[in-house]
């Protein structure tokens, strides 16, 4: 599944994300700038925040309370289009999906 991330630098970066997975594994494995994922994937540590920008087909499954929670309460700068990517399954509902890597932490 083709998912492209909008580094901090600007930089465009499109990544193979495999389905079943946690988009934020594949964003990390392709070495993503911003992703830093301290919590190891808990919704803890909202060092893997991102801003969803297009969902070409169609809005994501909704944010459960413990990643609507650390993104009200730790993420800097939060937005209505805040997710935290260790909590966004890849499926491919994805393909094509844009993310801008959240700054400022
Ligand atoms: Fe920590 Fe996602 S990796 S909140």
């Amino acid at each position: 599944v083709k998912v492209t991330f909008i580094e901090e630098s600007g930089k465009r970066r499109e990544i193979d994300a495999r389905p079943g997975d946690p988009l934020m594994y594949a964003a990390k494995d392709a070495g993503i700038d911003g992703i830093i994922a301290e919590c190891g994937g808990s919704a803890m540590c909202a060092t893997c925040h991102c801003y969803l920008l297009e969902a070409p087909n169609g809005p994501l499954p909704e944010p459960r309370i413990d990643e609507a929670d650390t993104i009200e309460f730790n993420a800097h700068a939060p937005q209505p289009t805040s997710r935290l990517t260790c909590q966004v399954m890849v499926s491919e509902a994805l393909e094509g999906a844009v993310f801008q890597v959240a700054t400022g932490r």
